[in-house]
């Protein structure tokens, strides 16, 4: 399958809607800073690393019809369009990190006209999207290790080609043992409540041609018993120094039934997921999304009686001492999480 999650075409970002997804694969161009953050609050688009391009792109539409030629106006249209894009999601690292990217390089090149500033940016952003395709390939190869042949391999949420730029984190390990040869089953966890399991993942792992079977979240437990899971990976949105890691709601939930299964569970994601300034997973920001999305079947059907109080945290943080092993596009870090991811990441060192 031939298709990319975000790309820079017509002067604009091209996105998959997917909103649209199983129904239709539509694409839409985004030439304005307000409708890409619009796309990234509603989930058009939406996943870490393809949140850190959007953001780094979402950044340069900002700034890109500044008129004027002067360093100073510039950046402080720079900072505004940067705290706009950083209000849309709270969670993903990399939607930071990517901001934080043309931030950066801009500084960097303030002795240089405006217009090249300008230029300079949008060639950061296509830059981080080349970069995270690489970064999924490597973390698919490193992973894909930990696969054997005829592997049942649980997952949840989206973590695939479009969560990405193209081949996914905890999808591109699976895609990888494919191409090697494995025959791999995967179990994909419908998502409540917005379904990226089953609308994305599914949809995605199914054309691919890989063996998929989509599951009611709360299914897991009993295949576990079965004996079904060999394994859980899940991407992440936000890795703490000390490895506990933030993902869509309900990967704790699967942590602590590997745990009791003695099954191993394990986060893919790259070095732009991980923030090195925070301790723990109790300073990670945990995004509050509206009422409507438990409420009602995909915003449409109401479940509940009208006025039912609903709760709606999109993520949960799992305590890396229930993570055997988290697959980076440095390789495989194993516990003690504080010393190797250190490690992996200054010294490239990787156990
Ligand atoms: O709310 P979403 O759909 O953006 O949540 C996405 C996830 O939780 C993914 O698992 C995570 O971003 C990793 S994507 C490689």
């Amino acid at each position: 399958m031939n298709i990319r999650t975000i790309d820079w075409k017509n002067n604009s970002v091209r996105i998959i809607d997917q909103t649209k997804l199983p129904q239709k694969l539509v694409y839409i161009d985004i030439g304005r800073l307000e409708a890409l953050c619009r796309a990234i609050k509603i989930l058009q688009v939406r996943g870490a690393p393809a949140l850190g391009a959007a953001a780094a792109l979402g950044v340069y539409l900002g700034v890109r019809d500044y008129p004027g030629s002067d360093w100073t106006g510039f950046h402080s249209k720079l900072k505004e369009a940067a705290k706009y894009v950083a209000s849309s999601r709270p969670t993903a690292r990399n939607l930071f990190w990517g901001i934080e990217r043309v931030c950066d390089v801009a500084l960097k090149n303030n002795r240089h006209p405006v217009s090249r500033i300008k230029r300079i940016i949008l060639s950061e952003g296509k830059k981080i999207m080349q970069e995270d395709i690489s970064s999924c390939r490597k973390i698919g190869f490193y992973g894909s290790k930990l696969l054997k042949h005829n592997s049942n391999v649980l997952t949840i949420c989206n973590a695939g080609i479009l969560a990405t730029i193209d081949y996914g984190t905890a999808l591109g390990v699976i895609y990888s043992a494919c191409a090697e040869g494995k025959k791999i089953k995967v179990f994909s966890c419908e998502t409540r409540p917005l379904m990226q399991g089953s609308r994305l993942s599914s949809w995605e792992l199914y054309k691919q041609g890989v063996d998929v079977t989509m599951i009611a979240d709360n299914t897991a437990a009993a295949l576990m018993a079965e004996g079904k899971v060999d394994l859980v990976i899940a991407g992440a949105d936000r890795i703490a120094s000390n490895g506990d890691s933030a993902n869509k709601i309900g990967t704790f939930n699967l942590a602590i039934l590997c745990k009791y299964h003695k099954i191993p569970f394990y986060i893919a994601a790259p070095k732009s997921t991980f923030d090195f300034r925070i301790k723990s997973g109790k300073d990670i920001k945990i995004e509050m999304r509206g009422e409507k999305e438990v409420a009602r079947i995909l915003l449409k059907k109401d479940i509940a009686p009208p006025g039912t109080r609903v709760l709606n945290p999109a993520f949960d943080v799992t305590d890396h001492h229930l993570i055997s092993a988290i697959i980076t596009d440095k390789g495989i870090i194993r516990p003690p999480y504080v010393k190797n991811i250190g490690r992996a990441f200054r010294e490239n060192k990787c156990v």
